[in-house]
């Protein structure tokens, strides 16, 4: 395998552009494939076969294109299946899971909200890593019915999202939160809806807290064990889509121009 290999990153649909866009700050020289689900988005309130047979048919696809290395840029297919796709791939396969240990280091006495996809929240995966924290107690598990759904068809604005955060948030009224874990990829697109509802309507803290990092040292670690880097070549990004490529790819490059 050539150091120039390119690293495959997946997602149902547009939440890894979040991953992507950290990985290439990070990583510049690398070439990557992003393969974008969009046909068959959102993931998250499929049942758990079909959430592990599409995210493997996006490893196999990766695979088939001769990367080095894939990023699971999906919280949903890694909670349910990331072991099996690790084994469709054949490659080093590397996750992202809600960032519960980060919120767990930050001190306070306030619940932490993981807002994620119903399958997430749903998953044998998320309870290990709730039962894994030394604050379990103060985790409230937030399963985001119709958030990454809406964020698929393209829609970003701070305004756009009040109904259904009320949908998630009425019944914690009064309740204080220190942190708020983004557990899909897909939120780090809204940050700017969550913090303006949360401004408005919750107590506490309520650091957002994205968990795109944890994912990308673990890539760094992989691609140094395996002398991987590609230390030259000024990079590329190739886009794949399942979906209208006509529809997607204009709000993929402006997602690709998004400033944090
Ligand atoms: N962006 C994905 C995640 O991190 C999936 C969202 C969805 O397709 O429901 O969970």
């Amino acid at each position: 395998m050539l150091k120039s290999a390119p690293i495959g990153v997946f997602d149902s649909g547009f939440g890894g552009v979040s991953v992507l866009i950290d990985a290439l700050k990070r990583f510049p020289n690398e070439n990557y494939i992003y393969y974008s689900d969009n046909g068959n988005a959102p993931y998250g309130e499929r049942d758990e076969a079909e959430i592990i047979n599409y995210s493997v048919r996006c490893a196999k696809y990766l695979k088939s294109r001769g990367v080095k290395a894939i990023v699971v840029a999906c919280n949903t297919a890694t909670t349910v299946c990331l072991p099996l796709l690790a084994e469709a791939s054949g490659v080093p396969t590397i996750g992202i899971h809600p960032a519960i240990e980060v919120a767990s280091d930050i001190e306070g006495n306030g619940k932490i909200a993981v807002m994620a996809t119903l399958a997430t929240i749903r998953s044998k995966r998320y309870h290990e890593l709730v039962e894994a924290s030394p604050c379990a107690s103060r985790i409230i598990g937030i399963p985001c019915i119709g958030l990454a759904g809406r964020i698929e068809q393209g829609i970003f604005g701070d305004d756009d999202f009040n109904d259904l955060l009320d949908n998630y948030y009425t019944q914690y009224e009064g309740v204080e939160f220190d942190s708020i874990v983004l557990g899909c990829t897909h939120y780090n697109f809204i940050k700017g809806a969550i913090t303006k509802y949360a401004d408005r309507k919750l107590k506490g803290g309520r650091k957002l807290i994205s968990t795109n990092d944890a994912t990308l040292n673990e890539l760094n670690d992989v691609l140094i064990r395996d002398k991987m880097i590609n230390d030259s070549g000024s990079g590329s990004v190739q886009f794949v889509t399942s979906g209208c490529y006509e529809k997607i790819r204009p709000i993929f490059d402006a997602l690709m121009n998004t400033k944090d």
